[in-house]
Protein backbone atom coordinates (compact mmCIF):
# COMPACT_ATOMS: atom_id res chain seq x y z
CA UNK A 1 0.00 0.00 0.00
CA UNK A 2 2.65 2.54 1.00
CA UNK A 3 4.48 1.35 -2.91
CA UNK A 4 1.38 2.53 -4.28
CA UNK A 5 0.67 5.48 -2.78
CA UNK A 6 4.24 6.82 -3.34
CA UNK A 7 3.98 6.50 -6.78
CA UNK A 8 0.73 8.07 -6.80
CA UNK A 9 2.47 10.90 -4.92
CA UNK A 10 5.66 10.94 -7.16
CA UNK A 11 3.66 10.11 -10.39
CA UNK A 12 5.74 7.36 -11.16
CA UNK A 13 4.57 4.46 -13.48
CA UNK A 14 5.87 1.60 -14.85
CA UNK A 15 9.11 1.38 -12.67
CA UNK A 16 8.65 -2.59 -12.75
CA UNK A 17 9.14 -2.36 -16.75
CA UNK A 18 12.31 0.12 -16.20
CA UNK A 19 10.42 2.98 -17.24
CA UNK A 20 10.28 6.46 -15.99
CA UNK A 21 7.28 9.23 -16.27
CA UNK A 22 9.59 11.81 -16.23
CA UNK A 23 12.51 10.91 -18.47
CA UNK A 24 15.80 12.84 -19.05
CA UNK A 25 16.21 13.30 -22.98
CA UNK A 26 19.69 11.65 -24.12
CA UNK A 27 22.31 14.61 -25.31
CA UNK A 28 24.56 14.57 -27.96
CA UNK A 29 28.18 15.63 -26.28
CA UNK A 30 29.05 18.58 -28.31
CA UNK A 31 29.33 21.67 -26.32
CA UNK A 32 32.80 22.16 -23.70
CA UNK A 33 31.84 21.99 -20.63
CA UNK A 34 31.75 25.28 -19.03
CA UNK A 35 34.04 26.30 -16.21
CA UNK A 36 33.10 28.64 -13.52
CA UNK A 37 35.83 31.25 -13.12
CA UNK A 38 37.28 31.78 -10.18
CA UNK A 39 36.22 34.86 -8.36
CA UNK A 40 38.39 37.78 -7.88
CA UNK A 41 39.54 38.79 -4.04
CA UNK A 42 41.33 41.30 -2.62
CA UNK A 43 43.20 41.48 0.47
CA UNK A 44 43.05 44.41 2.94
CA UNK A 45 45.04 45.96 4.93
CA UNK A 46 44.08 43.22 8.29
CA UNK A 47 44.67 40.48 5.89
CA UNK A 48 40.83 39.79 5.38
CA UNK A 49 40.14 38.46 1.57
CA UNK A 50 37.38 39.94 0.07
CA UNK A 51 35.20 38.73 -2.81
CA UNK A 52 32.03 40.74 -4.41
CA UNK A 53 28.96 38.87 -5.24
CA UNK A 54 26.51 40.03 -7.30
CA UNK A 55 22.93 38.33 -7.88
CA UNK A 56 21.88 39.55 -10.99
CA UNK A 57 19.10 38.80 -14.02
CA UNK A 58 20.15 37.24 -17.83
CA UNK A 59 19.59 34.93 -19.99
CA UNK A 60 20.93 31.06 -20.70
CA UNK A 61 21.06 29.29 -23.83
CA UNK A 62 20.11 25.82 -22.37
CA UNK A 63 18.65 25.04 -25.95
CA UNK A 64 20.05 26.25 -29.20
CA UNK A 65 18.67 29.18 -30.34
CA UNK A 66 15.90 29.50 -27.39
CA UNK A 67 16.82 32.85 -24.60
CA UNK A 68 16.07 31.30 -21.01
CA UNK A 69 15.87 33.89 -18.73
CA UNK A 70 17.65 32.71 -15.68
CA UNK A 71 19.67 34.35 -12.57
CA UNK A 72 22.91 34.44 -11.38
CA UNK A 73 26.09 36.09 -9.65
CA UNK A 74 28.38 37.88 -11.75
CA UNK A 75 26.66 36.75 -14.67
CA UNK A 76 23.23 35.12 -16.32
CA UNK A 77 23.69 31.64 -14.55
CA UNK A 78 25.11 29.94 -11.49
CA UNK A 79 27.93 32.10 -10.11
CA UNK A 80 31.96 32.46 -9.88
CA UNK A 81 34.02 29.27 -7.57
CA UNK A 82 35.10 31.42 -4.39
CA UNK A 83 38.02 29.54 -3.04
CA UNK A 84 40.19 30.83 0.54
CA UNK A 85 42.88 29.03 2.77
CA UNK A 86 42.09 27.70 5.88
CA UNK A 87 43.21 30.46 8.68
CA UNK A 88 42.34 33.03 6.67
CA UNK A 89 39.59 35.84 7.37
CA UNK A 90 37.43 36.35 4.56
CA UNK A 91 34.62 38.62 3.82
CA UNK A 92 31.98 38.58 0.81
CA UNK A 93 30.57 41.67 -0.57
CA UNK A 94 26.64 40.18 -1.44
CA UNK A 95 24.82 42.66 -3.74
CA UNK A 96 21.34 41.80 -4.62
CA UNK A 97 20.44 43.19 -8.09
CA UNK A 98 17.60 41.09 -7.82
CA UNK A 99 13.61 42.57 -8.04
CA UNK A 100 13.10 40.67 -4.71
CA UNK A 101 15.03 40.21 -1.28
CA UNK A 102 16.86 36.67 -1.64
CA UNK A 103 19.89 35.55 1.05
CA UNK A 104 23.23 33.70 0.47
CA UNK A 105 24.15 30.58 2.95
CA UNK A 106 27.59 29.16 2.53
CA UNK A 107 26.79 25.36 2.92
CA UNK A 108 28.83 23.33 4.71
CA UNK A 109 30.49 26.41 6.53
CA UNK A 110 31.52 26.50 10.25
CA UNK A 111 30.81 30.87 10.95
CA UNK A 112 28.96 32.81 13.38
CA UNK A 113 25.13 32.37 12.81
CA UNK A 114 25.08 36.09 11.81
CA UNK A 115 27.15 35.69 8.84
CA UNK A 116 25.67 32.42 7.72
CA UNK A 117 22.88 33.72 5.31
CA UNK A 118 20.09 31.77 6.35
CA UNK A 119 16.51 33.45 5.91
CA UNK A 120 17.11 35.88 8.69
CA UNK A 121 19.94 37.74 6.66
CA UNK A 122 17.44 38.72 3.73
CA UNK A 123 19.02 41.15 1.44
CA UNK A 124 16.88 43.62 -0.18
CA UNK A 125 17.10 44.30 -3.77
CA UNK A 126 19.54 47.38 -3.94
CA UNK A 127 21.10 46.12 -0.88
CA UNK A 128 24.68 44.99 -0.20
CA UNK A 129 25.57 42.49 2.80
CA UNK A 130 28.81 41.56 3.80
CA UNK A 131 29.25 38.95 6.42
CA UNK A 132 32.79 38.02 7.53
CA UNK A 133 34.85 35.22 8.89
CA UNK A 134 37.40 33.03 9.86
CA UNK A 135 38.23 30.05 7.93
CA UNK A 136 38.50 26.97 10.43
CA UNK A 137 38.09 23.50 8.84
CA UNK A 138 39.85 20.91 6.85
CA UNK A 139 39.89 21.52 2.87
CA UNK A 140 36.61 20.53 1.18
CA UNK A 141 34.47 21.72 -1.43
CA UNK A 142 31.35 23.77 -0.13
CA UNK A 143 29.18 25.78 -1.66
CA UNK A 144 26.63 28.72 -1.55
CA UNK A 145 22.80 29.53 -2.66
CA UNK A 146 19.98 31.46 -1.91
CA UNK A 147 18.16 30.37 1.32
CA UNK A 148 15.01 32.91 1.52
CA UNK A 149 12.15 31.29 3.46
CA UNK A 150 9.94 30.21 0.69
CA UNK A 151 12.02 30.73 -1.89
CA UNK A 152 14.71 28.66 -2.28
CA UNK A 153 13.58 26.35 -4.21
CA UNK A 154 13.05 28.82 -6.96
CA UNK A 155 16.09 31.25 -6.32
CA UNK A 156 18.19 28.17 -6.77
CA UNK A 157 16.68 26.73 -9.64
CA UNK A 158 16.80 29.88 -11.47
CA UNK A 159 20.46 29.35 -11.38
CA UNK A 160 21.43 31.07 -7.63
CA UNK A 161 24.56 28.48 -6.71
CA UNK A 162 28.19 28.35 -6.86
CA UNK A 163 31.28 26.62 -5.42
CA UNK A 164 33.46 27.57 -2.58
CA UNK A 165 36.87 25.32 -2.19
CA UNK A 166 38.55 25.62 0.93
CA UNK A 167 42.62 25.11 0.68
CA UNK A 168 45.29 23.75 3.31
CA UNK A 169 48.33 24.21 2.00
CA UNK A 170 49.85 22.79 5.51
CA UNK A 171 47.42 19.39 4.55
CA UNK A 172 47.23 19.23 0.67
CA UNK A 173 47.90 15.46 -0.05
CA UNK A 174 49.31 14.66 -3.87
CA UNK A 175 45.59 14.53 -5.89
CA UNK A 176 45.25 16.49 -9.13
CA UNK A 177 44.67 20.54 -8.08
CA UNK A 178 45.13 22.15 -11.56
CA UNK A 179 41.31 24.17 -11.50
CA UNK A 180 39.03 23.49 -14.58
CA UNK A 181 42.10 21.34 -16.27
CA UNK A 182 42.88 17.89 -13.66
CA UNK A 183 40.29 19.57 -10.95
CA UNK A 184 36.88 19.97 -12.22
CA UNK A 185 33.94 21.41 -10.93
CA UNK A 186 31.18 19.35 -11.89
CA UNK A 187 27.65 20.86 -10.44
CA UNK A 188 24.86 18.69 -11.46
CA UNK A 189 21.04 20.56 -11.98
CA UNK A 190 18.14 19.09 -13.88
CA UNK A 191 16.01 21.83 -15.48
CA UNK A 192 12.28 21.46 -17.32
CA UNK A 193 11.53 24.60 -19.84
CA UNK A 194 7.74 25.22 -20.88
CA UNK A 195 6.79 26.05 -24.23
CA UNK A 196 8.51 29.57 -24.02
CA UNK A 197 11.83 28.19 -23.15
CA UNK A 198 11.10 29.69 -19.78
CA UNK A 199 12.32 27.40 -16.46
CA UNK A 200 9.28 25.67 -15.04
CA UNK A 201 9.01 24.14 -11.75
CA UNK A 202 5.49 22.15 -12.91
CA UNK A 203 6.71 19.20 -14.19
CA UNK A 204 5.74 16.61 -11.52
CA UNK A 205 4.54 19.11 -9.06
CA UNK A 206 4.25 17.07 -6.00
CA UNK A 207 6.43 14.77 -5.02
CA UNK A 208 9.68 14.95 -4.27
CA UNK A 209 9.97 18.22 -6.42
CA UNK A 210 10.91 18.69 -10.42
CA UNK A 211 12.14 16.04 -12.18
CA UNK A 212 13.41 18.12 -15.08
CA UNK A 213 14.02 16.57 -18.70
CA UNK A 214 17.34 18.29 -18.99
CA UNK A 215 20.13 17.77 -17.08
CA UNK A 216 23.30 20.05 -17.37
CA UNK A 217 26.95 20.34 -15.48
CA UNK A 218 27.81 23.37 -14.67
CA UNK A 219 25.36 25.07 -16.56
CA UNK A 220 26.12 23.28 -19.83
CA UNK A 221 23.73 20.64 -21.29
CA UNK A 222 25.90 17.84 -23.32
CA UNK A 223 29.22 18.86 -22.05
CA UNK A 224 32.22 17.59 -22.75
CA UNK A 225 35.87 17.68 -20.76
CA UNK A 226 39.17 17.09 -22.61
CA UNK A 227 40.85 15.82 -20.31
CA UNK A 228 44.86 15.89 -20.92
CA UNK A 229 46.24 14.07 -17.60
CA UNK A 230 46.11 10.65 -16.42
CA UNK A 231 43.76 11.68 -13.52
CA UNK A 232 41.07 13.96 -13.04
CA UNK A 233 39.64 15.26 -10.13
CA UNK A 234 35.62 15.98 -10.26
CA UNK A 235 34.47 17.87 -7.35
CA UNK A 236 30.72 16.59 -7.87
CA UNK A 237 28.21 18.97 -6.11
CA UNK A 238 24.24 17.83 -6.75
CA UNK A 239 22.10 21.46 -7.12
CA UNK A 240 19.82 20.19 -7.85
CA UNK A 241 16.23 20.89 -6.23
CA UNK A 242 14.78 17.44 -5.88
CA UNK A 243 16.72 14.72 -7.85
CA UNK A 244 19.03 12.79 -6.61
CA UNK A 245 21.75 11.05 -8.62
CA UNK A 246 23.72 8.33 -8.20
CA UNK A 247 26.63 8.73 -10.65
CA UNK A 248 29.14 6.77 -12.29
CA UNK A 249 30.59 5.54 -15.67
CA UNK A 250 28.54 3.97 -18.51
CA UNK A 251 30.94 0.99 -18.77
CA UNK A 252 30.88 0.77 -14.56
CA UNK A 253 35.05 1.79 -13.90
CA UNK A 254 35.87 2.04 -10.40
CA UNK A 255 37.35 5.64 -9.39
CA UNK A 256 38.42 6.55 -6.41
CA UNK A 257 36.44 8.64 -4.09
CA UNK A 258 38.46 10.88 -2.20
CA UNK A 259 36.51 12.88 -0.65
CA UNK A 260 32.86 14.21 0.73
CA UNK A 261 31.02 17.41 2.10
CA UNK A 262 33.09 18.29 4.66
CA UNK A 263 36.80 17.48 3.39
CA UNK A 264 38.91 14.45 1.91
CA UNK A 265 38.24 10.83 3.58
CA UNK A 266 41.10 9.24 5.68
CA UNK A 267 41.70 6.86 2.31
CA UNK A 268 40.67 6.86 -0.97
CA UNK A 269 37.48 4.25 -1.51
CA UNK A 270 37.47 2.16 -4.75
CA UNK A 271 34.03 2.18 -5.86
CA UNK A 272 32.10 2.32 -9.02
CA UNK A 273 29.08 4.72 -8.23
CA UNK A 274 28.22 7.75 -5.61
CA UNK A 275 24.83 8.36 -4.99
CA UNK A 276 24.34 12.44 -4.07
CA UNK A 277 20.90 13.81 -2.73
CA UNK A 278 20.63 17.69 -3.04
CA UNK A 279 23.28 19.64 -1.34
CA UNK A 280 25.63 16.61 -1.32
CA UNK A 281 29.17 16.84 -2.53
CA UNK A 282 31.57 14.05 -3.68
CA UNK A 283 35.22 14.46 -5.13
CA UNK A 284 36.66 11.60 -6.86
CA UNK A 285 39.94 10.56 -9.20
CA UNK A 286 38.87 8.98 -11.95
CA UNK A 287 41.95 7.12 -14.58
CA UNK A 288 42.05 7.50 -17.82
CA UNK A 289 43.53 6.01 -20.59
CA UNK A 290 45.03 7.88 -24.03
CA UNK A 291 42.36 8.87 -26.71
CA UNK A 292 39.47 7.38 -24.44
CA UNK A 293 36.06 8.42 -23.46
CA UNK A 294 34.80 7.89 -20.34
CA UNK A 295 31.41 8.92 -19.97
CA UNK A 296 29.92 10.01 -16.51
CA UNK A 297 25.91 9.05 -15.76
CA UNK A 298 23.47 8.40 -13.54
CA UNK A 299 21.22 5.27 -12.74
CA UNK A 300 18.59 4.66 -10.21
CA UNK A 301 19.95 1.45 -8.19
CA UNK A 302 17.03 -0.65 -6.56
CA UNK A 303 17.48 0.77 -2.80
CA UNK A 304 14.65 -1.54 -1.79
CA UNK A 305 12.69 1.24 -0.52
CA UNK A 306 9.77 2.54 -1.74
CA UNK A 307 10.77 6.34 -1.98
CA UNK A 308 14.30 5.48 -4.26
CA UNK A 309 11.54 5.58 -7.61
CA UNK A 310 11.00 9.21 -7.10
CA UNK A 311 13.91 10.38 -5.62
CA UNK A 312 15.71 9.30 -8.88
CA UNK A 313 12.80 10.54 -10.87
CA UNK A 314 12.11 6.95 -11.87
CA UNK A 315 13.83 4.23 -12.99
CA UNK A 316 16.30 6.49 -15.52
CA UNK A 317 19.35 5.89 -16.60
CA UNK A 318 20.55 8.96 -18.03
CA UNK A 319 24.34 10.70 -19.50
CA UNK A 320 25.16 13.35 -17.66
CA UNK A 321 28.93 13.98 -18.77
CA UNK A 322 31.45 13.17 -20.99
CA UNK A 323 35.37 12.95 -20.20
CA UNK A 324 37.45 12.86 -23.24
CA UNK A 325 41.26 11.86 -22.96
CA UNK A 326 43.58 13.38 -25.35
CA UNK A 327 45.70 11.39 -26.93
CA UNK A 328 48.63 11.98 -25.28
CA UNK A 329 48.41 12.24 -21.25
CA UNK A 330 50.69 13.76 -18.78
CA UNK A 331 51.42 11.76 -15.49
CA UNK A 332 49.29 12.15 -12.66
CA UNK A 333 50.53 11.14 -9.46
CA UNK A 334 48.87 7.24 -7.93
CA UNK A 335 46.03 8.71 -5.65
CA UNK A 336 47.77 8.43 -2.16
CA UNK A 337 47.00 5.49 0.35
CA UNK A 338 46.58 8.12 3.00
CA UNK A 339 44.68 11.34 2.20
CA UNK A 340 43.39 13.16 5.39
CA UNK A 341 43.03 12.81 9.59
CA UNK A 342 40.07 12.46 10.26
CA UNK A 343 39.65 11.76 13.75
CA UNK A 344 36.48 10.08 14.48
CA UNK A 345 34.43 12.11 17.82
CA UNK A 346 34.45 9.44 20.34
CA UNK A 347 30.31 8.52 21.48
CA UNK A 348 31.39 8.95 25.05
CA UNK A 349 32.52 12.31 24.30
CA UNK A 350 28.57 13.21 23.73
CA UNK A 351 26.41 14.52 26.58
CA UNK A 352 23.24 15.15 24.47
CA UNK A 353 21.17 13.20 22.69
CA UNK A 354 18.31 14.52 20.07
CA UNK A 355 15.35 12.48 18.70
CA UNK A 356 14.46 13.97 14.92
CA UNK A 357 11.73 12.75 13.59
CA UNK A 358 11.21 13.51 9.37
CA UNK A 359 7.65 13.24 7.90
CA UNK A 360 5.70 14.98 5.38
CA UNK A 361 7.10 18.51 6.01
CA UNK A 362 7.50 18.14 9.41
CA UNK A 363 10.24 17.79 12.05
CA UNK A 364 9.21 15.86 15.08
CA UNK A 365 5.63 16.97 14.16
CA UNK A 366 6.44 20.76 13.84
CA UNK A 367 6.74 22.47 10.47
CA UNK A 368 9.06 25.64 10.49
CA UNK A 369 8.20 28.80 12.28
CA UNK A 370 10.93 31.74 11.85
CA UNK A 371 10.09 32.82 15.37
CA UNK A 372 10.64 29.24 17.03
CA UNK A 373 13.48 27.99 18.53
CA UNK A 374 13.76 23.97 18.17
CA UNK A 375 16.73 23.22 19.83
CA UNK A 376 19.24 25.09 22.17
CA UNK A 377 22.52 23.66 22.38
CA UNK A 378 25.35 24.53 24.86
CA UNK A 379 28.40 26.21 23.06
CA UNK A 380 31.37 23.89 23.19
CA UNK A 381 28.77 20.52 23.75
CA UNK A 382 29.21 17.07 21.43
CA UNK A 383 25.96 15.82 20.67
CA UNK A 384 24.63 13.12 18.74
CA UNK A 385 21.34 13.58 16.64
CA UNK A 386 19.64 10.23 15.81
CA UNK A 387 17.66 11.06 12.25
CA UNK A 388 14.88 8.76 11.10
CA UNK A 389 12.39 9.62 8.42
CA UNK A 390 9.20 7.31 9.05
CA UNK A 391 7.54 8.66 5.19
CA UNK A 392 7.46 6.83 2.37
CA UNK A 393 8.45 10.18 0.68
CA UNK A 394 11.88 11.19 0.28
CA UNK A 395 14.31 13.18 2.35
CA UNK A 396 17.59 14.11 3.55
CA UNK A 397 19.21 15.98 6.68
CA UNK A 398 21.35 19.10 6.34
CA UNK A 399 22.61 20.79 9.41
CA UNK A 400 24.17 24.14 9.17
CA UNK A 401 27.81 25.40 10.99
CA UNK A 402 28.68 21.79 11.50
CA UNK A 403 30.27 19.44 10.14
CA UNK A 404 29.14 15.98 11.56
CA UNK A 405 29.82 12.10 11.16
CA UNK A 406 27.77 9.24 10.86
CA UNK A 407 28.18 7.15 14.01
CA UNK A 408 25.95 4.33 12.85
CA UNK A 409 22.91 3.33 10.26
CA UNK A 410 20.40 1.22 11.88
CA UNK A 411 23.24 0.25 14.43
CA UNK A 412 25.43 -0.71 11.93
CA UNK A 413 28.98 1.05 11.27
CA UNK A 414 28.37 3.69 7.85
CA UNK A 415 29.81 2.55 4.56
CA UNK A 416 33.21 4.49 3.53
CA UNK A 417 31.34 6.60 1.78
CA UNK A 418 29.81 7.86 4.96
CA UNK A 419 32.60 7.81 6.87
CA UNK A 420 33.97 11.51 6.43
CA UNK A 421 32.91 15.00 7.37
CA UNK A 422 29.03 15.23 6.02
CA UNK A 423 26.93 17.87 6.57
CA UNK A 424 24.27 16.67 4.16
CA UNK A 425 23.14 12.93 4.32
CA UNK A 426 19.85 11.00 2.29
CA UNK A 427 17.66 9.04 4.74
CA UNK A 428 16.65 6.10 3.67
CA UNK A 429 13.45 5.64 5.01
CA UNK A 430 12.38 3.80 8.25
CA UNK A 431 16.28 4.06 8.91
CA UNK A 432 17.69 5.78 12.01
CA UNK A 433 21.30 7.59 11.44
CA UNK A 434 22.96 8.41 14.19
CA UNK A 435 24.82 12.00 13.56
CA UNK A 436 27.23 13.14 16.03
CA UNK A 437 28.83 16.30 16.13
CA UNK A 438 30.76 19.41 18.11
CA UNK A 439 29.15 22.93 18.54
CA UNK A 440 32.61 24.28 18.96
CA UNK A 441 31.91 27.98 19.30
CA UNK A 442 29.55 31.16 17.95
CA UNK A 443 27.04 31.45 20.47
CA UNK A 444 24.76 33.50 20.07
CA UNK A 445 20.83 33.40 21.97
CA UNK A 446 19.13 35.59 19.04
CA UNK A 447 20.68 33.86 15.94
CA UNK A 448 19.80 31.11 14.74
CA UNK A 449 21.34 27.90 12.79
CA UNK A 450 18.67 25.86 10.28
CA UNK A 451 18.74 22.42 9.77
CA UNK A 452 16.22 20.79 7.24
CA UNK A 453 15.81 18.51 4.85
CA UNK A 454 17.20 20.12 1.14
CA UNK A 455 15.14 18.28 -1.08
CA UNK A 456 14.45 22.86 -1.17
CA UNK A 457 10.01 22.46 -1.97
CA UNK A 458 10.29 20.22 1.02
CA UNK A 459 12.47 22.55 2.80
CA UNK A 460 10.27 26.10 1.30
CA UNK A 461 7.17 24.03 2.82
CA UNK A 462 8.06 23.45 5.89
CA UNK A 463 11.06 20.80 7.28
CA UNK A 464 13.10 22.85 8.59
CA UNK A 465 13.53 23.78 12.05
CA UNK A 466 16.13 25.94 13.96
CA UNK A 467 18.87 25.87 16.64
CA UNK A 468 20.62 28.47 18.95
CA UNK A 469 23.98 28.12 20.57
CA UNK A 470 24.37 29.20 23.70
CA UNK A 471 27.05 29.62 26.49
CA UNK A 472 27.11 26.76 29.43
CA UNK A 473 24.20 27.45 32.26
CA UNK A 474 22.15 30.01 29.93
CA UNK A 475 18.83 28.81 28.20
CA UNK A 476 17.05 31.34 26.15
CA UNK A 477 13.50 32.26 25.59
CA UNK A 478 12.15 29.95 23.09
CA UNK A 479 10.87 32.58 20.92
CA UNK A 480 12.81 35.17 18.98
CA UNK A 481 12.68 38.83 19.82
CA UNK A 482 10.38 39.79 16.85
CA UNK A 483 10.78 36.90 14.43
CA UNK A 484 9.93 40.13 11.79
CA UNK A 485 14.00 39.88 10.90
CA UNK A 486 13.50 38.25 8.00
CU1 LIG B 1 22.37 24.22 1.46
CU2 LIG B 1 20.20 25.30 4.77
O1 LIG B 1 21.24 24.78 3.02
CU1 LIG C 1 12.41 16.05 2.32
Amino acid sequence: ALAAGACVLAGCSGSASGSSAFPVEPVDFTTPLAIPPLAESRVEEDGTRVFELTAQEGTSEFRPGVATPTWGFDGPYLGPTLRAKVGERVAVEVTNDLGEATTVHWHGMHLPPEMDGGPHQMIEPGETWRPTWVIDQPAATLWYHPHPHGRTEQHVYRGLAGMFLLDDPAAAPDLPATYGVDDVPVVVQDKHLDDEGRLTLDRNSTEPGLMGSMVMVNGTVGAYHEVTTERVRLRLLNASTARTYNLGFTDERTFHLVGTDGGLLAEPHETSRVRLSPGERAEVVVELEPGEVATLDSDSPDLGDVAAPAAFGGRDVFEVLELRAAPTLTPSPPVPDVLAEVPRIPESAATVTRELEVAVRMINGRSMDLSRIDEVVTEGATEIWEVRSIDPLTHNFHIHDVQFQVLDVDGEPPPPELAGWKDTVYLEPRRTYRLIMQFADYSDPDSPYMFHCHLLRHEDEGLMGQLVVVEPGTEPPRTLPTGDDG
